[in-house]
């Protein structure tokens, strides 16, 4: 669904990648510490978490032993993402038996999979919360602080937290994510999303432009419309009756300034229209990239994960895209080794990705989740072993598509956002340009630039995953 990294994510290293700590000043009184595993979805809730929290008076601290509460917002996509929490876990069970005060809670879509079976079977944890209950956490904690095990997983059909102004965590001042839509309706059979997530809802557009306006006009550069599916945002203003799709709302976004970068994730092939793609188009700040999740180039695969689409369909919809923005990057989500899939179908699904050019993709093993359509439907027939070979295939080809795509960027030059110093030294900036390539150039001394700073850069070399090149103008 949302990520943001040219590689193959193995869950036991999204789980650190990701993994995020609170960052603002810890304030007298109860401290709570968070961490994230997952989507940026559940980085976004955390931010919400957090507000709901520092207004009943709890503060942040970065710090494990400082805390009072330690909440885990958790993801159950795939297997190995649970375990890497359960691991989490017996690490605090440590620190809860030097500190028996402390309170563990578990949110997130593990907390609404296993629902009170987490108390049970993780002996130490006193609060489970589910995506949509998340305002109830101050009297759930008032609970457990009682010594009464306290749950609340009940799923909402309205639940936007719209009102709620996110605190910005680990936030570089630069890049935020603003939630659009919660939960989903499509049902892919691999997918345990619309069970832990419910279903799909809009938030009205007019909190949407503020959270935005009032993000760029705090110095936000760059904002990111977060959903499962964002291309089936709607909302019909009850006073006006006047319906927004997710084409005018990027339209009202982009219009708050033409400095105000715009990106968004997730987009399902079946839902992204002309109308969206011609809207991006218009606007020089809507970014030029699309993560467009494939999942396999096998319509008979398609079909039995219910994807609703076949290899056809998402090949026109591939064209249409280049057709409109020929500049326009697109990445996949690509899953491997689905129940039945065939030697040909893996082939297909590597043909596909030659015939899409991807610049990035994330790429994984099929992870049977319990209670999802596939789990109940189909065996799990495909080996370990040749799920990881068929892997492996996918992640070589992909490394080769995105080296050929930046070879083929070599002299163009783009309008980069600085995000801060390179990894690899503080004389040289990173940003990313419009099609949400990596970029690395050398800093100009004497000049103005800072971090937040639009600037042109011309690509001179490249490696898999980043451009390197040099500033020619500043915008
Ligand atoms: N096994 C493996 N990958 C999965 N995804 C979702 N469910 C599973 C699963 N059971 C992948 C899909 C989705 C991405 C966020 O995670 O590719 O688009
Ligand atoms: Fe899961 Fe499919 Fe919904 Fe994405 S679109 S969250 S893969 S059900």
């Amino acid at each position: 669904m949302l990520n943001f990294a040219n590689k193959t994510i193995d869950e036991t290293r999204q789980g650190e990648a990701y993994a995020g700590e609170l960052a603002t000043d810890a304030t007298p009184g109860k401290r709570f510490y968070i961490e994230s595993y997952g989507c940026q979805m559940n980085f976004s809730d955390s931010e919400i978490i957090a507000s709901i929290l520092h207004t009943e008076g709890f503060g942040p601290t970065r710090n494990v032993e400082d805390a009072d509460l330690i909440f885990l917002n958790t993801c159950s996509i795939r297997e190995k993402a649970e375990q890497t929490v359960r691991k989490r876990l017996t690490e605090f069970k440590k620190i809860k038996k030097q500190k028996p005060s402390l309170l563990i809670g578990v949110l997130g879509c593990m907390a609404e999979r296993l629902k009170s079976k987490l108390l049970e079977e993780e002996k130490l944890v006193d609060i489970v919360v589910g995506p949509d209950a998340y305002r109830s956490l101050p009297q759930l904690i008032d609970e457990a602080d009682s010594g009464t095990k306290a749950v609340n997983v009940l799923l909402s059909r309205e639940e936007t937290y719209a009102d709620i102004s996110p605190v910005r965590l680990n936030s570089n001042g630069i890049n935020a994510f603003v939630s659009i839509m919660r939960g989903c309706n499509n049902m892919c059979a691999f997918c345990v999303v619309p069970f832990t997530r419910g279903r799909e809802r809009s938030r009205d557009d007019a909190s949407i432009v503020a959270e935005c306006k009032d993000l760029f006009e705090q110095g936000y550069k760059e904002v990111t419309l977060l959903g499962q599916n964002v291309d089936s945002y709607y909302w019909v203003d009850p006073k006006t009756n006047h319906p927004v799709d997710f084409a005018m709302l990027l339209e009202k976004v982009a219009q708050i300034s033409p400095s105000l970068r715009i990106r968004f994730s997730t987009s399902h092939p079946k839902d992204i229209t002309d109308k969206v793609l011609h809207t991006m188009k218009a606007h020089a700040n809507i970014c030029k990239y699309i993560h467009l999740p494939v999942q396999s180039g096998s319509t008979r695969i398609l079909q039995l994960m219910n994807r609703t689409y076949t290899r056809e369909w998402y090949m026109a919809k591939v064209k249409r895209i280049k057709e409109i923005m020929p500049d326009c990057a697109i990445s996949a989500d690509i899953i491997t080794g689905f129940c039945t899939e065939t030697e040909q179908d893996h082939e297909d699904t590597l043909d596909i990705m030659r015939q899409s050019e991807y610049e990035y993709s994330y790429m994984f093993a099929y992870s049977e989740r319990p209670g999802t359509l596939a789990a109940k439907r189909y065996t799990d027939d495909v080996p370990e072993e040749v799920k990881k070979r068929r892997l492996d295939e996918i992640v070589k080809l992909q490394n080769s598509l995105s080296l050929e795509t930046n070879k083929k960027d070599i002299g163009k030059v783009f309008e980069v956002l600085i995000e801060g110093n390179s990894k690899k030294s503080d004389q040289q900036w990173m940003g990313r340009n419009s099609q949400n390539k990596v970029m690395v150039f050398d800093k100009i001394e004497n000049s103005l630039l800072e971090s937040g700073s639009f600037v042109h850069v011309m690509a001179e070399s490249c490696t898999q995953g980043t451009l390197i090149g040099k500033i020619v103008n500043l915008s």
